[in-house]
């Protein structure tokens, strides 16, 4: 039995914070659309130095490109039970890739997780983001801070502040994410698989909630 998750919701609302626990928690792959894009251009390749002219204004990187490369991480072994996509689909062109895909693994999208949280929250919590390095372990100065700053606590490499978590890219992220993937939300309320968790509880209350709204 395979099983495919896709966390919906806007920047910041903790997608990436709440991917890792479940994922630790059920061996299922953490799929990030964005940490892909980052760990591109990181290694200088073509693909990352395309994303990046696009990230940086907090635009979406072409459907074409992104589909490719999920659908190339989806085929991998690690795959094999399902995923927790973080990040995709961000468009409906996506969301009717990753059905098609998923079909051809045999699959589909079994539960959608929203999760929400207001504006105010949403820039706040990206302004006091800070990253690993090594592994993109998320923490937070204020409401998720590591041990030591500057330093990840699960794999001692070096935190730093995302390029689009200044303020202005980050209204313009919320912006396009208003504009072009929050459509999903019906297109998954539609189809009988959107999970509504408020966002706005601590981490863990947060991951307390999805566990249970997802029985797993
Ligand atoms: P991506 O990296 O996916 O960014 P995003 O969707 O904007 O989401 P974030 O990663 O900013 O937030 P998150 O929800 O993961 O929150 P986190 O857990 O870190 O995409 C970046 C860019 O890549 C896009 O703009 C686009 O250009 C491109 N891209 C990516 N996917 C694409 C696609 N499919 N198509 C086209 N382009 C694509 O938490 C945020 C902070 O809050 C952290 O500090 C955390 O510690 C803290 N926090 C989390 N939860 C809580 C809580 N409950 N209470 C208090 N603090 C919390
Ligand atoms: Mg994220």
């Amino acid at each position: 039995m395979t099983k495919y998750l896709v966390l919906l919701g806007p920047p910041g609302v903790g997608k990436g914070t709440q991917a890792k626990i479940l994922s630790e928690r059920t061996g299922l792959a953490h799929i990030s659309s964005g940490d892909l894009f980052r760990e591109n251009l990181k290694n200088q390749t073509e693909l990352g130095k395309l994303a990046q002219s696009y990230m940086s204004r907090g635009e979406l990187v072409p459907d074409d490109v992104t589909i490719a490369m999920i659908r190339e991480r989806l085929s991998r072994p690690d795959c094999k039970t399902g995923a927790i996509l973080d990040g995709f689909p961000r468009t409906p062109a996506q969301a009717d890739a990753l059905e098609a895909m998923l079909k051809e693994f045999n699959g589909c999208v079994d539960a959608v997780p929203f999760i929400t949280a207001a504006e105010d929250v949403l820039v706040e919590r990206l302004s006091g983001r800070w990253t690993c390095r090594a592994n993109g372990h998320i923490f937070n100065e204020k409401t998720n801070p590591p041990k030591t700053p500057g330093i990840c606590d699960f794999d001692g490499s070096e935190l730093y502040q995302r390029d689009d978590d200044k303020a202005e890219t980050v209204k313009r992220r919320i912006r396009v994410y208003l504009e072009q993937t929050s459509p999903l939300v019906d297109y998954y309320r539609r189809h009988g698989k959107l999970l509504e968790i408020d966002g706005m509880q601590t981490i863990e209350q947060v991951s307390q909630t999805l566990a249970s709204a997802l029985k797993m």
